[in-house]
């Protein structure tokens, strides 16, 4: 079992328990995390998942690949946490993660 908080752009946190493969994406939309509109369906193509993650999880979750790379150049609020949430399957080694909704601007 694997505990993902996530915490919305209104501060509004809701906590997700997960027990099989997805992705941070794929589980926020289950939970009807508002701001994870999703578009693509994880095509990696509208980056409309955008979130911050925990630096701490970085070696955990691995570099972005190149196509992730690219669409995260697009999008506003960019950080240095800033991931594509589609991108990111969810490990035991995740467990604890916060995931930071961004604004929807
Ligand atoms: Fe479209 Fe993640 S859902 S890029």
């Amino acid at each position: 079992m694997t505990t993902i908080k996530f915490v919305e752009a209104s501060g509004r946190e809701i906590v997700t328990t997960v027990n099989r493969e997805t992705t941070l994406m794929e589980l926020a939309v289950a939970h009807n995390i508002e701001g994870v509109l999703a578009e693509c369906g994880g095509a990696c193509v509208c980056a409309t998942c955008h979130c911050y993650l925990e630096e701490n999880y970085s070696e955990s979750i691995g570099e972005p690949a190149p196509i992730e790379l690219m669409m995260l150049d697009e999008v506003l609020n960019l950080k240095e946490s800033s991931r594509l949430a589609c991108q990111v399957d969810i490990t035991s080694d995740l467990d604890g993660l916060v995931v930071t909704i961004t604004p929807i601007a």
